[in-house]
């Protein structure tokens, strides 16, 4: 696969199109508006959008329950609506990536209306049904990522059936071949419509034990944590018997050119790796949110990014993941001074960057009132700080009434400073995070080095994370202060020259003409860097 394959090079933008852009005044948003904000995508210079689910569902996972793989829902428009997306991406060569929700159907679902009917109805295997434990009760003590039992009573067939999410997203039994097969067609139904890959759904969970054992108790696990943490998750997913599966359906993609396929995995570095699957038959991008899990020091930062890249398999091209519609985001966590370190963190490291809607004006939280709550997980285990609503608030355009996301009501509130972070106002403020986002996405489209050159350690200490970016003749060095002190660093043996090409706080670029770097509090550098 050569280095300039299109999402090797290419940038990731999440749009969780719910939140994006309003077209008919329902507060939700919808797929003309998608189409509408393209030029947008355009100006911030981003390679392909990965689109959250779009498909028809009874929403009570917003999308991640899916009743039918082959349309659109309704709320969002149509098919036609889709082509239209498509082909308006294309011609700004803008690549579409599609969320395929393999784990689960919703519970209605036709295949799960039919399999719970009886007994002996054909599809009955299509789902994980079992017996009650001996004694009567749960089959074994597995958990609902979202709290609860994972299993669910049917009082009719008088069995249960397994769901590692809501009672209303049945597992698929995915050890049934007819299953797969249903599920390839699906994703075929759009590969031949052109779109350019999927981000698949929890893709480490599709294999279960086949013996269905208890998972053992987690030492660690604290009240305050959510449910799903009582447990290791030994025996309810990343089986070995997981990666046949991925490499089927890493040909399914396999049979249309140039296709991404991207895994949604929670896992450790050395187990995550593994999903580049044996001779990278696997994912071609096993999602890194490592950067959002780690704590957020030079230090431990710099010990990822290393390990990071020592346990990557030859061949296998690295990814970072800076938000997405499930972590609260990265301006709500490190604060908005250290969110544009963050930012230039990920478009200078090695590997495929993702970024999510919004992130780019710096957006943080938004506080949901109690009675505005929608995220389900919230409803299911409140108080715990778990509601992924405050991440998934309308992007905000301009400072027309509701940012200019809906003519309507706002399906989930507004962020109180819209009128001044948004789109509108901060593109036109050459120092807004939004312009540096924009700048950082230029400079890596112009220089190799930051694409698909090497990545190279460099010696820093105290709260400095700095590494070298090289391509050919291009050495681009890479400085970030994790503090809020000024910092100094020497230049790397050897360097005449250097010229600062982008700050993340200081306007213009400038010479360095003594052997040392002064760096502002939370202040992050690219550096060109020349012998001499
Ligand atoms: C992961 C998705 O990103 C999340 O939003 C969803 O709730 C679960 N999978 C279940 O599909």
């Amino acid at each position: 696969m050569p280095e300039t394959t299109w999402w090797k090079r290419g940038i990731v933008y999440q749009i969780y199109p719910r939140s994006f852009q309003d077209t008919n005044g329902d507060g939700i948003g919808d797929l003309q508006g998608i189409s509408q904000r393209l030029d947008y995508l355009q100006w911030l210079g981003v390679d392909a959008i990965w689109i959250s689910p779009i498909f028809p569902s009874p929403m009570a996972d917003f999308g991640y329950d899916v009743s039918d793989y082959c349309g659109i829902d309704p709320i969002f428009g149509t098919l036609d609506d889709f082509d239209r997306v498509l082909e308006q991406a294309h011609s700004r060569n803008l690549k579409v990536i599609l969320d395929f929700v393999p784990n689960h159907t919703s519970d209605q679902h036709p295949w799960f209306l039919e399999s719970r009917s009886s007994r002996t109805n054909p599809k009955r295997d299509w789902y994980i049904w079992r017996d009650p434990a001996p004694g009567g009760g749960v089959p074994n003590n597995w958990i609902s990522n979202f709290g609860g039992p994972a299993w669910e009573w049917d009082e009719a067939t008088g069995q249960y059936y397994y769901h590692a999410f809501l009672k209303e997203q049945p597992d698929l039994n995915w050890r049934n071949p007819e299953v797969r097969e249903a599920m390839f067609d699906s994703l075929r139904f759009w590969l031949r419509r052109g779109v350019d890959g999927f981000r698949v759904d929890v893709i480490w969970h599709l294999i279960k034990d086949a013996e269905f054992r208890n998972n053992p108790p987690n030492p660690g696990y604290q009240s305050h944590q959510a449910e799903i943490n009582k447990y290791l998750q030994v025996h309810s997913a990343d089986q070995p018997e997981v990666h046949d599966v991925i490499a089927a359906m890493r040909q399914v993609l396999e049979e249309y050119e140039d296709r991404v396929l991207i895994g949604e995995i929670y896992l450790p570095l050395e187990r995550l790796v593994a999903y580049y699957g044996k001779d990278l038959s696997g994912a071609h991008l096993p999602f890194n949110f490592q950067l959002i899990q780690t704590a957020w020091n030079a230090h431990e930062i710099e010990k990822l990014v290393n390990e990071y890249e020592g346990v990557l398999p030859d061949g296998g091209w690295p990814n970072w993941v800076l938000g997405n519609h499930d972590q609260p985001r990265i301006g709500a966590r490190i604060g908005k001074a250290q969110a544009r370190v963050a930012a230039m963190l990920l478009l200078t490291l090695r590997g495929t960057p993702t970024m999510y809607y919004g992130d780019e004006l710096g957006m943080t939280k938004v506080e949901i009132p109690p009675e505005s709550v929608q995220d389900p997980w919230e409803k299911n285990e409140p108080g715990l700080g778990l509601g992924r609503d405050p991440a998934r608030t309308p992007m905000q355009w301009d400072s027309s009434p509701n940012a200019g996301f809906t003519p309507g009501e706002p399906w989930l509130p507004l962020a109180p400073d819209f009128q001044t972070c948004n789109v509108e106002v901060l593109s036109q403020d050459s120092g807004s995070v939004l312009c540096l986002y924009r700048r950082l996405i230029d400079l890596r489209r112009r220089h190799l080095a930051l694409s698909i050159g090497q990545y190279l350690p460099v010696q820093s200490g105290g709260q400095v994370f700095a590494y070298e970016r090289r391509h050919g003749a291009e050495r681009l060095l890479i400085v970030l202060n994790f503090g809020h002190a000024a910092q100094a660093i020497d230049l790397p043996d050897g360097v005449g020259k250097a010229r600062v090409l982008l700050s993340t706080v200081r306007s213009g670029d400038w010479h360095v003409e003594a052997g040392c770097l002064d760096l502002a509090p939370d202040e992050g550098l690219i550096v060109a860097l020349e012998e001499g």
